[in-house]
């Protein structure tokens, strides 16, 4: 039996995300959860004919239910941006928003993978490492930052560039998942580049989400792109945890001691039974991408610290 429970179901993000989940063979219940609209989300991905029986969860009564016995737990809930916003200016919102989700879940569900979706990630990760620490259930093996987005972006850039296959283009993105925290390593995909490719690319991966905000004109942010790259990392932790396949790998973040001075950083992350299994270093960078690198360090650390601080003034 393998549970897999989305809060924020029935958002932008989170109803092609459920839909994709649904399509997973390996989940056998899929529960939705959203402070509304659940009830025609759950009833809708019902009647597709794959095993994951879906049930719809509404409002904080039914959150215990949707968590209960969840082995994943997938967190796309909260505001997105509108043109103009940074990661950051969501913090106001989504803190308290994820914060609540994550003291209900070290309720309910303390052993579950928490897969963190809502922005910014670089201060939600370690707002829910705060809670579950605070409730005496932290696991750091168990709670990621989804920062895959980043890297299906930074491999169709690429390909689109060098004119290679976009599935099998493989562009490591490290470090953290807003602007300069974004750490794109170009050179570690066999490619050679010019340095106005480099450039261009570069910025292009950093603020790519800023591409679909403008595009979507205040509609919101990423929404299907991010549902495809949400469930590709629910996908690589359930091979590697239910169907226990060796060598899967994400890139996530995570606590990490692979960069100095930082709790929380992204690199290639080796998945296993337990979630995390081994943290790959920070690979070797040429002198473009160490600049990258220190020109995302302050930030990080800012970002970090704001999110354990909330935890902590809150209690
Ligand atoms: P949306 O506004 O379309 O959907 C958010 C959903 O969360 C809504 O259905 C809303 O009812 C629900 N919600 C609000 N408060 C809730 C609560 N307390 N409990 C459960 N559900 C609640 O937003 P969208 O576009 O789906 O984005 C969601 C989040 O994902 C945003 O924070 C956005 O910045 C983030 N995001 C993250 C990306 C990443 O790469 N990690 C990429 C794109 C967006």
């Amino acid at each position: 039996m393998v549970k897999v429970a989305v809060l924020g179901a029935a958002g932008g993000i989170g109803q092609p995300l459920s839909l994709l989940l649904k399509a997973n063979t390996t989940i056998t219940e899929l529960a939705l959860f959203d402070i509304a609209n659940t009830a025609g989300v759950a009833a809708d991905l019902s009647h597709i004919n794959t095993p994951a029986k879906v049930t719809g969860y509404k409002g904080d009564e039914q959150l215990e239910g949707a968590l209960k016995g969840a082995d994943v737990v997938v967190i796309p809930a909260g505001v997105p941006r509108k043109p103009g916003m940074t990661r950051d200016d969501l913090f106001k919102i989504n803190a308290g928003i994820v914060k609540n989700l994550a003291t209900a879940a070290a309720k309910h569900c303390p052993k579950a993978f928490m897969a963190i979706i809502s922005n910014p990630v670089n201060s939600t990760v370690p707002i829910v490492a705060e809670v579950f620490k605070a409730h005496g259930v932290y696991d750091a093996k168990r709670i990621f930052g989804v920062t895959t987005l980043d890297i299906v972006r930074a491999n169709t850039f690429v390909s689109e560039l060098k004119n290679t296959e976009p599935q099998s283009t493989n562009v490591p993105v490290i470090g953290g998942h807003s602007g300069v925290t974004i750490i794109p390593v170009l050179s570690a995909t066999g490619h050679s580049f010019t340095d106005e490719q480099v450039e261009r690319l570069t910025q292009r991966i950093q603020y790519g989400g800023d591409e679909v905000v403008k595009a979507k004109d205040g509609a919101g942010s990423a929404t299907l792109s991010m549902a495809y790259a949400g469930a590709r990392f629910v996908n690589s932790l359930l091979e590697a945890s239910v169907l226990k396949k060796t060598g899967v790998t994400e890139c996530t973040y995570v606590k990490s001691d692979v960069a100095e001075g930082l709790e929380y950083f992204s690199t290639v992350v080796e998945l296993g039974p337990e979630g995390v299994s081994k943290i790959h270093p920070i690979p070797s960078l040429n002198a473009h991408e160490k600049k990258l690198l220190d020109a995302a360090v302050p930030e990080l650390k800012a970002n970090i610290q704001k999110g354990v601080d909330f935890v902590k003034n809150a209690t």
